[in-house]
């Protein structure tokens, strides 16, 4: 997997919004498109600039990664309530989903699959919360979090003791049956792992790294 590096994290976000509006406007996928979304701080400039976006929004129904378990919805840290303030509230989709049981593939597959999926990569190679360890096969599952992730999560919380120890989560396979796979990182704490996501073995000790084995994934970093 090529990295394309962006001289700024706007235009990185920036052209993955026109790649996706693209894609909606001449109906590349489908004419219901689907979005897979992720939350943490590297999308967040994707959604300000979608909020912006002249496109259906109504036509586009959206499934988000992964979700915490045990914390209610209108926690200020849920991942529904994230995607409420940076994007639902702005935008209103025709549906938008999150993980909260094991059907949440079916459901996905019945609404044609994800089309366009938006991948961030934590710092110990996980995607969505497939932490070190999972398998390719993987599905929609809840899984427990690595003190890494906690810690790393910590910082939207009052303590690390507030970190929910568990969450649901879209599979390594689950993600990688979407069409196009867009996998962004921004800053240079991210870079190493990037890198070996990217170029270093697949194992399962660095989840990303299955991405090699998707015909139609983008890399794209910022310092
Ligand atoms: C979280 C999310 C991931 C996200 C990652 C990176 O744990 N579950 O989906 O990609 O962390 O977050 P950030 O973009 O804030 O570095």
């Amino acid at each position: 997997m090529n990295i394309d590096i962006y001289n700024s994290y706007d235009n990185m976000c920036k052209k993955v919004v026109e790649d996706i509006r693209y894609a909606i406007n001449f109906n590349m996928f489908s004419e219901y498109f689907t979005l897979g979304l992720a939350t943490g701080s590297t999308p967040l400039s994707i959604y300000k600039y979608i909020r912006d976006e002249n496109w259906e929004a109504n036509k586009v129904t959206t499934f988000n990664l992964d979700e915490y378990s045990d914390l209610p919805y209108n926690h200020p840290q849920s991942y529904e309530h994230f995607m409420e303030e940076n994007l639902f509230m702005y935008k209103q989709f025709r549906y938008s989903y999150f993980p909260e049981n094991e059907r949440y593939d079916d459901l996905i597959k019945n609404k044609g699959g994800i089309d366009i999926q938006i991948l961030g990569i934590g710092t110990n190679g996980h995607i969505a919360f497939n932490e070190p360890g999972s398998s390719r096969d993987s599905l929609t599952r809840k899984v427990e979090l690595t003190e890494n992730t906690r810690k790393d999560n910590s910082r939207f919380f009052d303590s690390i003791d507030d970190v929910p120890t568990h969450a649901w989560t879209m599979g390594i396979e689950s993600i990688m049956r979407a069409k196009q796979i867009y996998l962004l990182a921004s800053g240079k704490h991210k870079k190493e792992i990037l890198e070996k996501a990217c170029h270093g073995e697949i194992t399962s000790d660095v989840p990303a790294s299955f991405l090699q084995e998707h015909n139609n994934v983008e890399v794209l970093y910022c310092d």
